[in-house]
């Protein structure tokens, strides 16, 4: 048998530029995902979770949006490296919440391509040699066109350390936490709802921006050229990626210079451009994030795609208890997910 397993993911700031080839902020949460998994001798993959349901298929069956169509896609994807399309027994374990912004299914597929090297005794796949097949199986097994921060962070990451992430060349550097602060996640209660079609608009209009303003991605963007062009949609999708990059940029400074009330700014700035420019938050975001500044966090925002899910706070680590019993008291549908320290 095969044991394996991958973290969840909070983002720090870096929101929606990860498919534009931008720059981004991620940490790991301690939640986490586990895959136990034996080699059949039959062509059945049987699965159980304490999260989805139980379910039976052949190797060989098409995908039906099942949660095996993961198990499907780690196998076709381990093909070139030596990996055979054979049956499993597979046992699920996770307390990453699903559909909730923190990388549910990046943290399965991670641990099920981990799980199934060491089974199938595969050479060791290097970190973004894993995030990329995984990303590739949430594009042709799962149908979610997303970007690549949180495979890569999923894959590369350590706990305690923010990773910033060039999208581009997937460049990355490990950098430590603030000391005496800490990342408080909380689920807004919310379940994230029309994440996927409203994020395929999302990628559609930012191409769309790139190609107005004649770039290849909205990357090589600046702001004054966005001053040439009527404020469509497109260009408010575009201002909040290019002002995100930067704001990511001046994050990392905050983090090297221990600067924690200039990193909050940057955090609540980062969540006011998602919900005015890019428009992803939805009411029960937005309230949470409120009563987060309002109750001493240093900044508060969205994390993950938007649309629902969590919410984080930079806080003091001093004022964590209280940060999180004043907003869930203000908001008694949210619910404590993870506290990240250094
Ligand atoms: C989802 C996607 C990521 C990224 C975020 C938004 O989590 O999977 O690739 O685009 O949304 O930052």
């Amino acid at each position: 048998m095969a044991v394996a397993y991958a973290h969840g993911r909070a983002n720090l700031i870096g929101e929606h530029t990860d498919y534009n080839d931008g720059l981004v902020l991620p940490l790991l949460i301690s939640n986490q995902t586990e895959v136990a998994l034996a080699i059949r001798n039959d062509d059945l993959i049987c699965g159980t979770s304490n999260q989805f349901l139980a379910g039976q298929r052949a190797v060989h069956d098409g995908l039906n949006g099942h949660w095996l169509d993961f198990v499907i896609g780690a196998l076709h994807q381990l093909r070139p490296f030596g990996g055979r399309i054979q049956g499993l027994d597979i046992a699920v374990k996770s307390d990453v919440p699903p559909g909730a912004g923190v990388s549910s299914s990046a943290a399965l597929t991670i641990a099920l391509l981990r799980a199934l090297v060491t089974a199938q005794q595969l050479p060791c796949l290097t970190s973004p040699e894993l995030a990329l097949m995984a990303q590739r199986i949430e594009h042709d097994f799962i149908g979610t066109q997303c970007g690549i921060m949180d495979q890569m962070v999923v894959a590369a990451a350590k706990p305690g350390a923010c990773m910033m992430l060039d999208c581009r060349s997937l460049d990355y550097k490990l950098m430590p936490m603030l000391p005496d602060h800490a990342v408080v996640v909380i689920h807004s209660g919310n379940v994230r709802k029309l994440s996927d079609s409203v994020y395929n608009q999302r990628l559609a209009e930012c191409a769309a921006a790139a190609r107005t303003l004649g770039v290849d991605s909205l990357r090589d963007a600046t702001i004054e050229m966005l001053r040439k062009f009527a404020p469509d949609t497109k260009m408010k999708r575009a201002k909040h990626v290019i002002s995100e990059n930067l704001r990511v940029l001046a994050a990392v400074e905050c983090l090297v210079r221990k600067d924690a009330c200039s990193l909050g700014g940057l955090i609540d700035e980062s969540h006011d451009s998602l919900r005015s420019d890019y428009e992803v938050s939805n009411p029960a975001l937005d309230r949470l994030v409120g009563s987060l500044r309002d109750a001493g966090a240093l900044g508060a925002k969205l994390t993950g795609a938007g649309f629902g899910g969590c919410v984080l706070a930079l806080c003091e680590t001093a004022s964590v208890d209280t940060v999180i019993s004043r907003a869930v008291e203000i908001n008694p549908e949210s619910y404590l997910i993870d506290v990240i320290c250094s």
